[in-house]
Formats: structure tokens, C-alpha cells, sequence
């Protein structure tokens, strides 16, 4: 059955019910970070805010896409896949997914009404790209009578990304947002391409500040990270830096240049930070696993020199307040999203002081809210 918000909403764009619907969940990474395209072990959290897609056939040969956020109704011809400038911008997504799909021996679908809808933030740092890639996948595969393994749809999902929207992002948002499950992390083994869950101790709360700043060369810096890492696993003589430990890193500090050395430092001890993360939420060991959140980003703050000032003010003030277990940047960096790991001790009136000391500093002010772990991408 289709959701009625989104039922009620495809109606009056487009005057008909929608045949299909599905929804994917925005994620946290709880910790790894930018583990994944190294070949490192990362984990993450699929969270109750949603991009939904509703869909229906049309048999005259057109593809015709709503975004209930920019509110503007896109026509192509059916097939007619070309990358997509400015406002449009979003629609690389979805067209990414149909580029991929006679690689993943799918067929597209030969005409559509589509609409989307999301609670999700875009540019926070949530992964509102890889909802949305996820979840135009099932629509697209629901209308046309095809399924697919929830681990083929991540590869599908990323290979969009990778190769038509041009990020060269690794699995975790596809992974977590398709394997997400109440109550649990998601744990990813980027090598093996491998998923499992791990149950969420009891009583421990996820809360997210959004600092609204996203940097305008975001993918342009992510990209750089990238290559400095390949360019230091190449230096080292292996494949990923997964395959090197902290002892060869240090060992080959004179080849390296300063950026590649910290670059891959930063890798190498962050594998060993989630790895050291599964044990200590096995043992129910809050404490440390808080302790290893926050090392995380200091590493990210000085040597992946991702974070920004304005992270780093939030994860300062977080970690001052003894209800917060530890505190991080939520993905690629440079802007986005801060994640606080908490006790129920933490209340709403803890986050507005912090939101307040924020908005004082900065003159903007951020967003905080308290999220629920969720189920990966379905239909609805
Ligand atoms: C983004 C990318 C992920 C991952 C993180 C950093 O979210 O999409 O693949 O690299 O950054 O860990």
C-alpha cells in the first residue's frame, strides 16, 4: 500500500493515483571515516527521515520527474539520459540510476510519472544522494515487474554516483540507507563488500546538529582526499590502504608527501578505531565506544583535515557535557552534520544551549534534533 501523504500529494501533480512506492532512510556515519573507498571497515546508522518516491506508468515515451522540494515538473523524452545542470541538478540521481541499469542487466522503464519527497536535509552531511538513488532504484524496478538483492541495489546505487553523478564515493551511504535496521548499526566490510548489524546498546540516543555551512568545492575536496589516498596506497605498494598497517605508513614517511602521510595515517588508525568500536559496543562499553567517536574526529579535524571550524565548535561543545558519550562530523566533512552519541541524561534544553553558544559564535543557527535508528530502503 502506498503511503497517503505521498499518494495524496502524486494526485495533485499529476491527477492519477501512483501504481508504486518506496522509501530509502538518510544515515549517520557512527564511525569510519572516509574508511570506505580505502577498503576499510565502517558503521553506520539508518535514521527515521526519508526520501520517498511514487511512481506510475505512462505509455507515451516520456520520463517526467517532480520534486516536491524545488517544486518544478522535469520532461525528458524517455531514454534521454544527459547529465543536468543547476536546479536540475538533483535529477542526476535518478538518471544516474537509469544509466546503470542495462550494466546491472536491467531494463528501464519506457515511460513515468515520478514524485519526490523527502524529510531528509540536503547538504547535512544525512546522504539525502544515496536515499534517493535507492529509492527511484525500486520505484523504477517495481514499475517495470523486476527485483533485485538489497546488496546488488547498494553496488547499483553506488556505481550511479560513481560513475554518472561523478562522486567517487565509496559504499557506505548505499549500504547503510538499503541494509538499515531498528535498533542496530549497520557494519560494513568495504573489501569483502560484506553487511552485518550489530544491536544499538539499550538507552542510547543519537543526536544530530546540522551547522548549515557546506563547503561550495565539496565534491572537488572530496575528490582530492580521494586521490591522495590512491596516491598513497600507490607509494606504499599496495592496492587500498587496508592493506598497509600504522608501522608501514610511519615506515614510509620519506616517500610520502605531508598531506599523503596524514591522509593515509588518518586511514590506517581509523580501520583500527572501528575495529576497537565493535568490540567496545559488544561489551556494551559506552565509554569507550564514545571515546573512539571523538578520537575519530579529532583525527579528521588534523590529519584528514576535513572538519571545519564550525564542526569543530559543536563537537567542543558536546563533549564538554557529561551526558555526551563522544561526538563527530557525519561524513565527508567540510560542512554537514555533527553526530553526538548520548545518554538519555541529554536533553532538548542541552541541545538548544548548544544551538544558542552556536548561533552566537557564527550568527547562523543550526539545526539540532534528536533521530531514531530505521529500517533500509523498501518499498511503502
Ligand atoms: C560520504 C561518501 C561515503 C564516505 C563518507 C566519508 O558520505 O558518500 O562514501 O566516503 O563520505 O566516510
Amino acid at each position: 500500500m502506498v503511503c497517503c501523504c505521498i499518494t495524496e500529494k502524486f494526485q495533485l501533480i499529476y491527477g492519477r493515483s501512483p501504481a508504486w512506492a518506496a522509501r530509502a532512510p538518510g544515515r549517520i556515519e557512527f564511525i569510519g571515516n572516509h574508511t570506505d573507498y580505502n577498503g576499510g571497515p565502517v558503521i553506520g546508522a539508518a535514521i527515521n527521515r526519508y526520501v520517498s518516491v511514487a511512481i506510475a506508468p505512462r505509455a507515451d515515451g516520456v520520463w517526467n520527474f517532480y520534486s516536491d522540494f524545488t517544486g518544478h515538473l522535469a520532461t525528458l523524452p524517455a531514454h534521454c539520459i544527459s547529465r543536468q545542470e543547476g536546479e536540475l541538478s538533483w535529477l542526476n540521481y535518478p538518471l544516474g540510476v537509469l544509466d546503470a541499469f542495462p550494466a546491472f542487466g536491467f531494463k528501464r522503464p519506457e515511460g513515468f510519472d515520478l514524485l519526490t519527497m523527502s524529510d531528509l536535509p540536503a547538504g547535512s552531511g544525512l546522504s539525502s544522494s544515496a536515499a534517493l538513488e535507492l529509492a527511484t532504484a525500486l520505484a523504477f524496478l517495481s514499475l517495470t515487474g523486476q527485483s533485485i538483492e538489497r546488496a546488488r541495489l547498494v553496488q547499483l546505487a553506488r556505481h550511479a554516483e560513481n560513475q554518472f553523478v561523478g562522486v567517487p564515493c565509496g559504499i557506505l551511504d548505499q549500504g547503510v540507507s538499503a541494509f538499515g535496521k531498528v535498533n542496530h548499526l549497520v557494519w560494513i566490510d568495504c573489501l569483502l563488500q560484506t553487511f552485518a548489524t550489530v544491536p544499538l546498546p539499550a538507552d542510547v540516543h543519537f543526536w544530530i546538529f546540522n551547522t548549515h555551512t557546506k563547503h561550495a568545492l565539496i565534491d572537488g575536496m572530496y575528490a582530492e582526499r580521494h586521490h591522495e589516498c590512491m596516491q598513497a596506497a600507490h607509494a606504499l605498494d599496495v592496492p587500498l590502504l587496508v592493506h598497509a598497517t600504522p608501522a608501514q605508513v610511519e615506515a614510509a614517511r620519506p616517500g610520502l608527501s605531508a598531506s599523503q602521510f596524514k591522509r593515509a595515517r588518518h586511514v590506517v588508525e581509523e580501520i583500527a578505531r572501528v575495529e576497537q568500536c565493535i568490540d567496545a559496543l559488544r561489551g556494551g562499553d559506552l565509554v569507550t565506544t564514545g571515546r573512539l567517536l571523538t578520537a575519530s574526529h579529532r583525527s579528521s579535524q588534523c590529519l584528514f583535515e576535513n572538519s571545519t571550524t564550525e564542526l569543530d565548535f559543536l563537537v567542543d561543545q558536546l563533549t564538554r557535557n557529561p551526558s555526551v558519550y563522544g561526538a563527530r562530523l557525519s561524513g565527508g566533512g567540510f560542512g554537514g552534520s555533527v553526530m553526538a552519541l548520548t545518554q538519555s541524561s541529554f536533553k532538548e534544553s542541552d541541545a538548544l544551549r548548544i544551538q544558542q553558544s552556536y548561533e552566537v559564535q557564527f550568527d547562523v543557527e543550526p539545526e539540532g534534533f534528536h533521530l531514531l535508528t530505521a529500517n533500509g530502503a523498501a518499498p511503502i
